[in-house]
């Protein structure tokens, strides 16, 4: 910046002075260069005054009675208000002494009596152009600074937006995932239900009817190696129709946890959802983990089912890795390691509903603590976890207005609280 392009037109300007012809010459000299001029008669007044005007620069005499300038210089530097202003020194003393104590004052310069309107021109210019390029440099400061905050939020807001879009193509994956499970399994699922139902039926003709074919005059023997030969297929058909009741279980369990119209606004039953989460995740840890499931039998809820329900998915899934990283851990010293309780409960509050999800599992140190929420953070081994369940999760319970807490202990296990707004 070019000195002589600064502006100094309406910088504040205090004289302090208690000798009025002295005041009207500064006065008279520095009005006309535009600045705006305080005038203080007194060391008292100019204490008063300054904090309130907040002079640019401040010109001291140095003889006054009452509190003289070099005090005022002192007591103006102490002032976390005025510290900052320069100070410059109008006086009659030329010994060098005096010149060294306004210095250790905390004045800037010297203005020397009789006052000559060059000299006292040339100083407050100079020392103005400084109060000027220090408030550039301020306001170039603050600008940056509101630059660096401005950029720190776009980054918060795209890393947002991925992860919304990380779970939208989670959900659309599963979405597709779940259309095809349900369309390419249901179908053939339903004919081996059918069929071991009509199988069973025509057991039982067959059965009847190689008894009425033995006639009333039977032998014992015949019909009872009849029923034995019997038995085990009747046997074999139950456990065909349980199995397929079982397919077509996970089936309607797998369409409840996606729901087809992930981006609609539903009123649901919370309860019935987090019974149909556990129980896609019970076949994976049956040896592993036993759950205890507190729920009332309806707590209806307004929200998007298809991303509550992958909530409840992540908290119960990081729940049994937990457990079995416990047991994993004990495994090395205990020769046998008991299942481990996920516990999941469910009660109205007020205008709230809370989940709590609680594993008596590994527990978590203070690092995984505090980064539990964090995109990619996982401690899973590479290919086990890809460290965006909590994140996700976090995103879709603020969406629904709601709150997702947790607390931890080391080796003891961890809570999860879910809370969300019922209406
Ligand atoms: N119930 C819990 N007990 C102990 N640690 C947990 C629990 N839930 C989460 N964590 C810790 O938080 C980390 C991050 O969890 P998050 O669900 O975000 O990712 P992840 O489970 O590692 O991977 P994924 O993307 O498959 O969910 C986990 O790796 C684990 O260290
Ligand atoms: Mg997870």
């Amino acid at each position: 910046m070019n000195h002589d392009d600064i502006d100094l037109t309406g910088y504040k300007v205090m004289v302090v002075d208690d000798t009025p012809a002295n005041m009207d010459i500064l006065r008279g000299i520095l009005k006309d260069q535009g600045y705006r001029i305080f005038a203080a008669p007194s060391g008292e007044l100019a204490l008063e005054i300054a904090p309130k005007t907040l002079p640019d620069i401040i010109l001291l005499d140095i003889m006054m009675p009452g509190i003289d300038g070099l005090e005022t210089c002192r007591r103006l530097k102490k002032m976390p208000k005025t510290s900052h202003i320069p100070i410059i020194f109008v006086t009659a003393k030329t010994e060098m002494q005096d010149q060294l104590d306004g210095f250790a004052a905390g004045g800037v310069d010297y203005i020397h009596k009789p006052i000559h309107r060059e000299e006292v021109l040339v100083r407050v210019h100079t020392h103005l152009e400084i109060v000027a390029l220090f408030k550039a440099q301020d306001a170039s400061f603050r600008a940056q600074e509101k630059l660096s905050e401005e950029l720190t939020k776009k980054n918060k807001a795209i890393i947002d937006t991925q992860q919304q879009l990380v779970q939208s193509e989670k959900m659309a994956s599963l979405g597709t995932l779940t259309s095809g499970v349900a369309h390419e399994i249901n179908n053939p699922n339903n004919f081996v239900h059918v069929s071991a139902q009509n199988l069973q039926v025509d057991l039982t003709r067959l059965n009847k009817f190689l008894i009425a074919l033995a006639g009333d005059n039977a032998d014992e023997a015949v019909l009872d190696s009849f029923d034995r030969q019997f038995a085990p297929l009747h046997k074999h058909i139950e456990m065909i129709t349980e199995g397929s009741t079982r397919i077509r279980d996970i089936v309607q369990d797998l369409r409840v946890f996606t729901q087809l119209d992930a981006g609609k606004l539903k009123d649901i039953n919370v309860c019935d959802c987090i019974h149909s989460t556990v129980n896609l995740v019970r076949t994976n840890y049956l040896k592993v983990v036993e759950f205890v499931i507190d729920l009332p039998p309806e707590l209806v809820l307004q929200c998007y089912p298809a991303q509550l329900n992958q909530v409840f998915m992540n908290l119960i899934v990081n729940a049994c890795d937990a457990i079995r990283q416990r047991q994993s851990h004990q495994a090395s010293t205990q020769p046998e390691v008991a299942r481990g309780t996920v516990t999941i409960a469910c009660k109205a509050l007020g205008n709230s509903i809370e989940i709590t999800i609680k594993d008596d599992g590994y527990g978590m140190t203070e690092q995984t603590k505090n980064k539990l929420f964090e995109p990619f953070y996982t401690t899973k081994d590479v290919g086990e976890g890809s460290g965006l369940g909590l994140s996700i999760s976090y995103g879709i319970v603020q969406k629904h207005q709601g709150q997702l807490t947790v607390e931890s202990k080391l080796g003891k296990g961890s809570v999860f609280t879910l809370t969300l707004p019922s209406i």
